[in-house]
């Protein structure tokens, strides 16, 4: 199977669903986890938006996953035991070159020796192939997926019922979130994963930590850029135009 059969059996089974979510729960969050996430969240805000109810605060890409594996491998570099005591920030989209992690914005701060810097993108970036190569064919990650679906839902469920302080970086679509338009702006692309303040109306705030990121920093940028506009067209174009059956 080839990983355009792959998107095309992904990308149906998707559709579909959204579909009925918009008949039946149009005001649901949703959570779009079904890879290629890239391509399938602008699938779903197509859908939606051709049934007249697509409303960017609700629909969110989950890559916690790039999130907690960022978050490992530092707390593996910098010898730090538990790993949920760092806040590492990952931007961008969900697959390879698109996935940016920013090691500037580490909290609490943290410094990657420079020679250790490349590897450790390309881990973050390509953890899934590990995963994959384990497991010899039989699969790719499954309970490191299960714990991010259970961390970005559990906090996006105690935000709603009015928890304060809640940020999840999301992919969403940009301008239809508060603060999003600008960040939009700037990077080029209205799909993209920025930090989400989450709340009860969902995504409440899209939180621009573009500002002074590193020059290396910069160059991930601009290759998720270029990888992520045509991840986001073809998925638009999938949406109006399936492949006839
Ligand atoms: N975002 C992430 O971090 C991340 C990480 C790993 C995997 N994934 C994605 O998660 C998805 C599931 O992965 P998995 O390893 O659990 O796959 P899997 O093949 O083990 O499970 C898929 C499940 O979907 C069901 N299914 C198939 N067609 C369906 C349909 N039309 N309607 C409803 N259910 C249907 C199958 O019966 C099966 O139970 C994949 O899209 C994978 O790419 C995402």
């Amino acid at each position: 199977m080839t990983r355009d059969d792959l998107f095309n059996i992904n990308a149906g089974i998707v559709k579909g669903l959204i579909e009925v979510a918009a008949e039946v729960a149009p005001k649901a969050f949703i959570l779009v986890i079904s890879n290629p996430v890239n391509s399938t969240v602008p699938i779903s805000a197509e859908v939606l938006k051709s049934k007249g109810v697509f409303n960017a605060q609700r629909l969110f890409g989950v890559t916690t996953l790039d999130i907690v594996r960022a978050e490992t491998f530092v707390a593996e570099i910098v010898g730090k035991a538990n790993p949920q005591e760092l806040t590492v920030p990952v931007i961008g989209g969900h697959s390879g070159e698109t996935i940016v992690p920013l090691f500037s914005k580490v909290t609490p701060s943290v410094t990657i020796p420079d020679d250790k810097y490349d590897a450790l993108v390309n881990r973050v970036q390509f953890g899934g192939d590990e995963v994959v190569k384990a497991k010899d064919g039989a699969g790719s990650a499954t309970l490191s997926m299960a714990y991010a679906g259970y961390r970005f839902a559990e906090k996006l469920l105690k935000a709603a019922a009015g928890a304060k302080g809640l940020v999840e970086p999301s992919y969403v679509y940009l301008p239809g979130v508060p603060g999003g338009k600008e960040i939009a702006e700037k990077t080029g692309v209205d799909f993209f994963s920025v930090p989400i303040e989450l709340g009860p109306n969902g995504a409440e705030k899209a939180i621009d930590i573009l500002g002074d990121i590193t020059e290396k920093e910069k160059a991930l940028l601009a290759a998720a850029v270029s990888g992520l506009k045509g991840n986001i067209s073809k998925g638009v174009t999938f949406a109006h135009n399936p492949p006839q059956k």
